[in-house]
């Protein structure tokens, strides 16, 4: 039996078709990539905020890129899970919309999603730490750890937002955009722990936007959202989308 606020969401998205969504770590997890801060979201004895700093990339390249290179490894054969799907599908959907990603996955991308700002950049692209100059890296396992700039000889970092470092202007400007003009904000599989994403939904919910979450438990944002609906993304996602295209029939009829 479908749940009744899944019902009352999907006549919400029919009257308001303008939706940006906000997805963490929770949105991959079906496809088999850890949370960070679920039960294997420790590597070694090491927590994101451990590793994913400045300071320690200044002090240790090789162990942050051991950190990156396992995650990649794990990452590379992994295939989008129906929550992905369905967020692809929407963007052709909705005549708004807008998926902010916390992501680094790629994941989003291989589903089909185009309508996208990556907050936190992409696990797959190297910057080169004296020249600034982003390359596309898919190299798995890496041969060298940390590996070195192909023009300049220079260390590459993960072309990734740290922990103590501002978001890019543009993608921020972007979000901030977005969360202005949309009528509702769906926030998926994030602790909302993290800012400045974590205050995002209620940005876009002071601009007049009706907020939904979806987790598997309570999160700081769950006392402000209009609904909560607790459980996998990958078995929600679906069930809205099939009452959004039964009552998009039902409109033609
Ligand atoms: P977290 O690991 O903090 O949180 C994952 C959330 O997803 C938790 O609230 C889970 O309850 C929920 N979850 C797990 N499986 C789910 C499922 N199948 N369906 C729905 N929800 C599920 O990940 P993020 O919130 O993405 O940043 O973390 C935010 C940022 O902290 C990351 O982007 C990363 C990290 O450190 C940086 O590295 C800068």
């Amino acid at each position: 039996m479908i749940d009744e606020n899944i019902r009352k969401i999907s006549k919400i998205l029919i009257q308001r078709p303008s939706i940006v969504i906000l997805t963490g770590a929770g949105v991959s997890a079906e496809s088999g990539v850890p949370t960070f801060r679920g039960p294997d979201g420790l590597w070694r004895q090491f927590r994101a905020e451990d590793l994913a700093t400045p300071e320690a990339f200044a002090r240790n390249p090789g162990l942050v890129w051991e950190w990156y290179d396992w995650r990649r490894q794990k990452i590379y054969n992994v295939e989008p899970n129906p929550a992905h799907v369905v967020i692809a599908k929407w963007e052709k959907y909705f005549p708004f919309f807008v998926l902010i990603t916390q992501n680094v996955d790629g994941l989003h991308q291989k589903a089909g999603s185009t309508k996208i700002i990556e907050l936190h950049g992409n696990i797959w692209k190297v910057r080169c730490t004296k020249e600034g100059k982003v390359f596309e890296n898919r190299q798995v396992p890496l041969s060298q750890i940390p590996p070195l700039c192909p023009d300049c000889g220079s260390l590459l970092r993960p072309h990734v937002v740290w922990f103590g470092e501002a978001l890019p202007s543009d993608v921020f400007e972007a979000s901030l955009q977005a969360l202005y003009h949309t009528k509702v904000m769906m926030v998926i599989g994030t602790s909302a722990l993290v800012q400045p994403a974590a205050s995002f939904p209620l940005i876009a919910q002071q601009n007049g936007a009706i907020l939904i979450e979806i987790n598997l438990e309570p999160t700081p944002l769950s006392s402000y959202a209009d609904f909560t609906i607790y459980g996998k993304a990958g078995k929600i996602l679906p069930l809205i989308d099939q009452l959004l295209s039964e009552e998009s029939e039902e409109k033609i009829e």
